[in-house]
């Protein structure tokens, strides 16, 4: 857990580091169009109907811009935003307070909501359907309970593991959205935009080296090209081109397809360390020494989704282009999958 806060610590950092670069308004919002386009939609419409706004889940990887969603809604909807997360809100009490504290047609956003305590979670239900509280007063005989009218008010959740929150919970939210990974190209645009806010010099062919290896992630765009304005400034003349973008990253130890070197160490210990796998989520994170949840929220979906691992019943498995990856030879059982390529008999 130790390590998880600090990575937690890093993140908000981090965050604070790059708040200038969070787009505040839809308009400034890249890339996620079907999830823009449906926002827009339950917007207008609740703006029409002069009610508010349904309650919004917002679920996938971490730093693709949930928070930021989430702030932009209550930006384009002009109220008032309470930011609080699953794990901070300890007792029902809490919950109760921050519910109170609310004006009619605020957002209330709880990130990381999968984490919410059971009792905290049952107190929310009734206030998501029906805008209502029941609290108990008092203790032991004498306790009783009282059902108090709350304003009206919109929550946001954000989660990066739907598979974790309760159904009673999923359910009650009227808008769910997935938000998956960025292609090059909005990263491209990511890139280009923050430089501008930076007042940094970038080439296309810069920014286009930094998103190709941001992990379809936003958040990692924007951390890379703040290392690497670092190194264009002590290094170069302070201007990004690709040449610079290349250099800077190689030293940042970010390879060609964006893996850092905690990704390079997994792949490499699936391989070497487990034959290639199938190794357990709890067996790969112990012998790394890292957080299962860091392993399976933060480094797998990438590379799942980029087809260097899959996940099978009996656990993760290296497929072939992570062999080639880390220059090695992959198993011959493996080859048979390969489209016939010249060079795949001499084992990459
Ligand atoms: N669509 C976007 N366009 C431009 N920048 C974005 C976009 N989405 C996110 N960002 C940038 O990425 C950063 C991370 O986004 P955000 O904090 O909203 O991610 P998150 O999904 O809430 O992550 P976590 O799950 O870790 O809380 C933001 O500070 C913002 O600068
Ligand atoms: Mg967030």
């Amino acid at each position: 857990m130790a390590r998880e806060a600090i990575l937690q610590a890093d993140a908000q950092l981090e965050d604070q580091a790059i708040q200038s670069l969070r787009p505040k308004r839809l308009s400034e919002f890249i890339g996620q169009e079907k999830v823009v386009a449906q926002l827009k939609l339950t917007m207008a419409a609740a703006a029409h109907r002069g009610e508010i706004l349904d309650h919004i889940l917002l679920h996938g990887p971490p730093g693709l811009g949930k928070t930021t969603l989430a702030t932009i809604v209550a930006a384009e909807m002009g109220v008032n935003i309470k930011v609080s997360s699953g794990p901070a809100i300890e007792r029902p009490g809490d919950l109760a307070a921050i519910i109170t504290n609310l004006s009619a047609g605020d957002v209330l956003f709880i990130d990381e909501i999968h984490r919410l305590r059971r009792n905290v979670e049952e107190l929310l239900y009734p206030a998501m359907e029906d805008f209502k509280l029941d609290l108990i007063i008092g203790e032991g005989p004498s306790a009783q309970s009282i059902r108090l009218d709350v304003p009206r008010f919109t929550l946001v959740g954000a989660t990066t593991r739907t598979g974790l929150l309760s159904s009673p919970l999923r359910d009650r939210f009227e808008v769910i959205f997935h938000l998956d990974f960025y292609s090059d190209q909005e990263l491209q645009t990511i890139v280009e935009r923050g430089a501008r806010l930076l007042g940094v010099v970038i080439s296309s062919a810069g920014a286009a080296e930094i998103a190709r290896r941001a992990r379809g992630t936003p958040r990692v765009a924007n951390r890379l090209l703040k290392r690497v304005r670092d190194y264009a400034q002590v290094k170069a003349q302070g201007d990004i081109d690709r040449q610079v973008a290349r250099r800077a990253l190689e030293l940042l130890e970010v390879d060609e397809s964006g893996l850092d070197q905690l990704d390079r160490s997994i792949l490499q210990a699936i391989i070497v360390k487990f034959a290639g796998g199938p190794v357990g989520l709890d067996t790969l994170a112990a012998s790394l020494s890292e957080e299962k949840d860091t392993i399976s929220e933060v480094y797998e979906p990438f590379l799942l989704k980029k087809g260097f691992i899959q996940r099978t019943p009996q656990g993760r498995v290296a497929t072939e282009l992570a062999y080639r990856h880390l220059g090695l030879r992959p198993p011959a059982q493996s080859l048979p999958l390969l489209p016939a390529e010249p060079e795949s008999s001499s084992g990459g």
